[in-house]
């Protein structure tokens, strides 16, 4: 069965594609997407797909991802693929890829790294490892996995 049959095309707005089945509700969290979030969303799961055997789809109308957001996505859903509908046509079609260095956008989980002392200076971690993914801070030294940072 087709994805269309389920839910319709939208006219415009973001629909991130090709998320790893399970991966999906993640993408929603991570894009703060839930209570008080009041664009019309849907989070398609488990849909057939030939490149990766089972994918979840998010599709959000009215909505452009940030730089920063597409960068957190890729955390999760790494290899997805993110599209921006226009008048019902797609208009712009991207791989996410996660980037060697996130700034400013994540947390250090140490209480005592400098990031997160009064005095403000931007977080900024280096990917070391892609799947699953390790993040160092490059203030404290320390290393994170993805459950220590969302
Ligand atoms: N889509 C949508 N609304 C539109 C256009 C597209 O919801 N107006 C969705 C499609 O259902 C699909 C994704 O956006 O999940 C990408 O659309 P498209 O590029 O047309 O599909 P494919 O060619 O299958 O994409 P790919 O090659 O990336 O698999
Ligand atoms: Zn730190």
């Amino acid at each position: 069965m087709k994805e269309e049959l389920r839910v319709k095309k939208i006219k415009d707005g973001t629909v991130i594609d090709h998320i790893k089945a399970g991966k999906g509700k993640k993408v929603l969290d991570i894009l703060g997407i839930g209570n008080g979030f009041s664009k019309t969303t849907a989070l398609l799961m488990n849909v057939p797909s030939k490149r990766i055997g089972k994918k979840d789809i998010v599709k959000i109308e009215d909505k452009a991802l940030k730089k920063d957001e597409v960068d957190k996505i890729a955390l999760v859903a790494p290899r997805a693929t993110w599209n921006v509908v226009k008048d019902f046509k797609v208009t712009k079609k991207n791989e996410i890829e996660l980037p060697e260095t996130l700034e400013g956008i994540l947390k250090c989980p140490n209480p005592k790294c400098v990031t997160n002392m009064n005095e403000p200076v931007k977080s900024k971690f280096k990917v070391e490892e892609k799947e699953p993914v390790k993040l160092r801070c490059v203030y404290c030294e320390r290393l994170f996995g993805l459950e220590d940072m969302l």
